[in-house]
């Protein structure tokens, strides 16, 4: 049977303060073939890896991520809340020149379903082009109409499309945006449904499963990529590390 990759969500989330650089780093260290992560846009335009539209959940500051220059949010604690100290909100930039030193695959996700940052596009694409990472990149959205946009700016660069509720055709939806992957809330998916996705060439990275038996269940329809907070627990499944893959 095809083993999945494994992406670390919001790098290793499951044991380390996410969307960090010692998170990311955790993802590298247990053996993980690639991470996801999620951008925003600050004040002054600056790609800055953060969940959340605001930084009150993840650091001790408070207020909206677009309403913070780089300067500002470089300030603030983002292992707020957990036993570890001194992780500041990483840019994209620092992300991508860590990168350079190792051979992980990246989930982009762009986080402009909320709020519509002007250029996000263009930026995250302009520094994956800096880095030449064009083929260890995959771009997503939760904004169908942004990954339309990623298509018309980089054709080159992978994209999927996330869906957390059902939608009618998935695929149908993946092909207008003309987007290659597929990354749903994992709970959507049948083993038909992924099969018959797959057999149309659609890639598929489920999110976010972390329990063992949602693991194995995903293991046995075969997706392409698992995106867990539990990266260690999903290799173990695997019951082996998988040599590097592309997409
Ligand atoms: O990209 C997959 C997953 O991260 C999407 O949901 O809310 O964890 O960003 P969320
Ligand atoms: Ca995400």
């Amino acid at each position: 049977m095809k083993q999945p990759l494994i992406f670390a969500h919001r790098g290793v989330k499951g044991t380390h303060p996410e969307n960090t650089m010692i998170a990311f780093r955790e993802a590298e260290r247990v053996g993980a073939h690639g991470i996801e992560l999620d951008v925003h846009l600050s004040k002054d335009g600056e790609v800055v890896i953060i969940h959340d539209e605001t930084v009150d959940r993840t650091t001790n500051g408070s207020g909206l991520v677009c309403e913070h220059t780089l300067q500002e949010l470089k300030q603030l604690d983002a292992s707020f809340g957990s036993s570890f100290v001194g992780e500041t909100i990483p840019t994209l930039h620092e992300v991508l020149e860590w990168m350079q030193g190792n051979m992980l695959l990246l989930n982009i996700e762009l986080k402009n379903d909320v709020i519509r940052y002007i250029e996000l596009e263009q930026k995250v694409i302009d520094l994956v082009r800096e880095y030449r990472m064009e083929k260890r990149v995959v771009l997503s959205s939760f904004n169908h109409d942004s990954v339309a946009i990623l298509e018309a700016l980089a054709p080159d660069i992978e994209r999927a499309i996330l869906y957390h509720y059902p939608i009618a055709e998935p695929t149908a939806e993946a092909k207008i945006r003309k987007a290659s992957g597929l990354h749903p809330n994992f709970e959507l998916l049948t083993k038909e449904f992924v099969q018959k996705a797959q057999e149309e060439g659609y890639v598929l990275r489920p999110y976010t499963i972390n329990e063992p038996e949602d693991l194995t269940r995903m293991i046995e329809y075969g997706v392409d990529v698992i995106i867990t907070d539990w990266p260690e627990r999903a290799l173990s499944l695997l019951n082996k590390k998988k040599p590097f893959n592309s997409f």
